[in-house]
């Protein structure tokens, strides 16, 4: 099969690293890539969300697959675009994705479908959105952009202060365009994330291995929330129990709801749940494998990534069989100081080869590479991942990867996998 996946991070690299270990991957592209990935695939010079570029691209080249794996192209309807031109794509089309692409969409099915979730309104003013905040009076209050924000449309207000900021900027400045023209009000929950990713085809859900990610840029979890500063898997909080309490009461409800919706959600359907002394309920779902999650959880997939996608298209999800490493993967990720603020770029980078050839596997979030070296551009530059027979050996590994690995400016936390 010839492959078009569509984006340029870290879990770009992870799936497109999975795929390459197919026997029936003949050859993959990559759009837009980054220096890393130029390694496995051939990177073509178009935006993630260009769906135009895509469908003609995909037409030109004889894709057989296309792969979409970040959010916007898939709320903006790239799925569907290729399935009207009659090319076979993995992920959810536009009408499932806005289970992520609005957080109005996603709370009313939760609330129709009894899926355990904090409790919310919905305001499309900021006067009744003030107002609501000023008669709970319940501190924090978590603000929600409705619609795709970068990850950044979700505020936890301390005070009334905080709050009235909030509503005005998504609200009246709207710093997320459109995306906030409605908020989401949400109690706020505390306990333990877990972010579990699962394989759907319509009907059946298969959860991948549990995960969980370090959001904040500083040791001790200090510091501005960021994309991620790392991950490991499994989660050591996500026994069991919780796991078969999550399956009936959230995976298979949620996937079912979709389908009585006439919604079908066929891709993989990311759960970010938080543990709460209530037990498991939804924070958020994304329509897509989680960025930095999915650099842990597909290097301890043993089966041909190829064959599941396959099967998640083609709606046999049930008869496929899908297998794990029983270890552990930790991902570090190596970012360009002052990130998630200002940040400098085009720094050489050195030691990649010297960690590959003992082991560890470093996937590239935002690279250049230039005369056979490799340069930063990008907030996240790389995933330097390892897996271990625990968690313990897997973090001493991936950060045995880590000291080898140098560029200016460099950041990355000393804490992952701990908690
Ligand atoms: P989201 O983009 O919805 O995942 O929200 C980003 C982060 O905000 C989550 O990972 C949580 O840490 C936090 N968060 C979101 N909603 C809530 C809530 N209702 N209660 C507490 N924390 C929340
Ligand atoms: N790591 C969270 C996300 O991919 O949205």
């Amino acid at each position: 099969m010839k492959i078009l996946v569509i984006g340029g991070g870290g879990r770009e690299h992870a799936v497109i690293a999975k795929l390459s270990q197919s026997p029936k991957a003949e050859k993959i592209y990559c759009a837009p890539g980054n220096g890393g990935i130029s390694k496995l695939a051939e990177c073509a010079d178009f935006k993630a969300t260009d769906i135009k570029s895509a469908v003609a691209f995909a037409k030109e080249k004889n894709i057989d697959l296309v792969v979409v794996t970040p959010d916007d192209p898939l709320v903006l309807g790239m799925v569907d675009a290729m399935e009207k031109e009659g090319i076979r794509a993995f992920g959810p089309r536009a009408n499932a994705a806005i289970i992520e692409g609005s957080k109005v969409f996603s709370k009313e099915l939760m609330k129709k479908y009894g899926i355990p979730t904090a409790g919310y309104e919905v305001f499309t003013d900021p006067a009744g959105a003030l107002s609501y905040i000023k008669t709970q009076n319940k501190f924090p209050a978590v603000i929600k952009a409705d619609g795709l924000a970068l990850g950044k449309g979700v505020i936890i207000a301390k005070d009334l202060k905080e709050a009235e900021a909030a509503v005005h900027t998504i609200m009246e400045d709207k710093i997320f365009g459109e995306s906030g023209a409605r908020v989401v009000i949400e109690e706020f929950m505390t306990g333990p994330e877990v972010s579990v990713l699962s394989f759907c085809d319509g009907k059946t859900v298969v959860p991948m291995v549990s995960a969980q990610d370090h959001k904040r840029a500083f040791d001790h979890d200090e510091g501005p929330n960021t994309g991620g500063m790392g991950t490991f898997s499994p989660s050591r909080i996500y026994t069991p129990e919780i796991a078969d309490y999550c399956m009936e009461h959230i995976f298979k409800p949620t996937v079912a709801a979709m389908a009585s919706e006439g919604r079908e959600f066929r891709g993989v359907l990311y759960f970010g749940l938080m543990i709460t002394p209530d037990g498991p309920k939804v924070v958020e779902y994304n329509a897509r494998f989680g960025d930095p999650e999915t650099q842990v959880v597909l290097p301890r997939l043993k089966t041909d990534l190829l064959d599941i996608m396959n099967a998640c298209i083609d709606g046999t999800l049930d008869r496929q069989k899908i297998e794990w490493d029983d270890g552990a993967c930790v991902c570090i990720v190596m970012a360009s100081g002052g990130y998630p603020g200002k940040y400098e770029t085009g720094f050489e980078i050195s030691g990649i080869e010297d960690a590959e050839s003992r082991g560890i596997v470093v996937y590239h979030a935002g690279t250049r590479a230039e005369g056979g070296r490799f340069y930063t551009k990008g907030g996240r530059v790389l995933g330097v991942t390892a897996k271990g027979s625990d968690l313990d050996d897997a973090i001493k590994r991936a950060y045995d990867g880590v000291k080898l690995i140098d560029f200016k400016n460099k950041h990355f936390r000393h804490d992952i996998g701990v908690k």
